[in-house]
């Protein structure tokens, strides 16, 4: 499964819930650099402009990040975060097919930009301030947003309006899942 949807949607969030209840793992992009930033690895100090800047960190190091997980991880997955280029969903595709393995659905999380901007200036996280927010939404609508068309035509995407209460987000998330996978 794919959580898609812009910053402070509430992926995270749901992710943490649809886990719990699901069993999968849960594997965050932004989780994981976070943890390299924290660590102070080179990934993480490399990744770290980007982060702070609102931009995205290259494909070819989120690409290698998830595929080490996947490989060595065996059971079902809660992508959240990634893809989110079209060379992303691509090198999935790739890394799926060579594992035997295929998504069974992409969870859209529908919210407009001016509950998202309200959501993650409350929050406060450190690439929560005014700028580095208009940077990343302004990032999602060029890269991320053409991966609703890629994976609608395959038939996988499922949208949930992530303007609800976080039950009632879930409720749908759940309703989605069944049916799908
Ligand atoms: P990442 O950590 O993925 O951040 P994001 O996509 O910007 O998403 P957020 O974590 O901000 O929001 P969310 O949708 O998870 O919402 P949340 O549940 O937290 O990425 C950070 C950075 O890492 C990127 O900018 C990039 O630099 C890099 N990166 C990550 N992945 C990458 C990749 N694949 N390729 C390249 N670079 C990558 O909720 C937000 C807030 O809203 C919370 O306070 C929450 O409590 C609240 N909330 C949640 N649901 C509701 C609700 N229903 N009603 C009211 N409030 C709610």
């Amino acid at each position: 499964m794919v959580f898609l949807g812009p910053p402070g949607a509430g992926k995270g969030t749901q992710a943490e819930r649809l886990v719990a209840a699901t069993g999968d793992a849960h594997l965050s992009t932004g989780d994981l650099l976070r943890a390299a930033v924290a660590d102070g690895t080179a990934l993480g100090v490399e990744a770290k402009r980007y982060m702070d800047a609102g931009e995205l960190v290259p494909d070819e190091v989120v690409i290698g990040m998830i595929r080490e997980r996947l490989e060595s991880h065996d059971g079902g997955f809660l992508l959240d975060g990634f893809p989110r280029s079209v060379p992303q969903a691509q090198a999935l595709d790739e890394l799926l097919d060579s594992l035997d393995s295929a998504l069974c659905v992409v969870l859209l999380l529908d919210v407009g930009r001016d509950e998202l901007i309200e959501r993650l200036l409350a929050r406060g996280r450190a690439d929560d301030t005014p700028e580095t927010v208009a940077k990343r939404l302004d990032v999602y609508l060029e890269q991320t947003e053409p991966l609703i068309g890629y994976y609608e035509a395959r038939g996988l995407l499922a949208r949930i309006n992530g303007e609800q209460s976080v039950d009632e987000v879930f409720g749908e998330i759940e309703a989605a899942v069944s049916k799908a996978c």
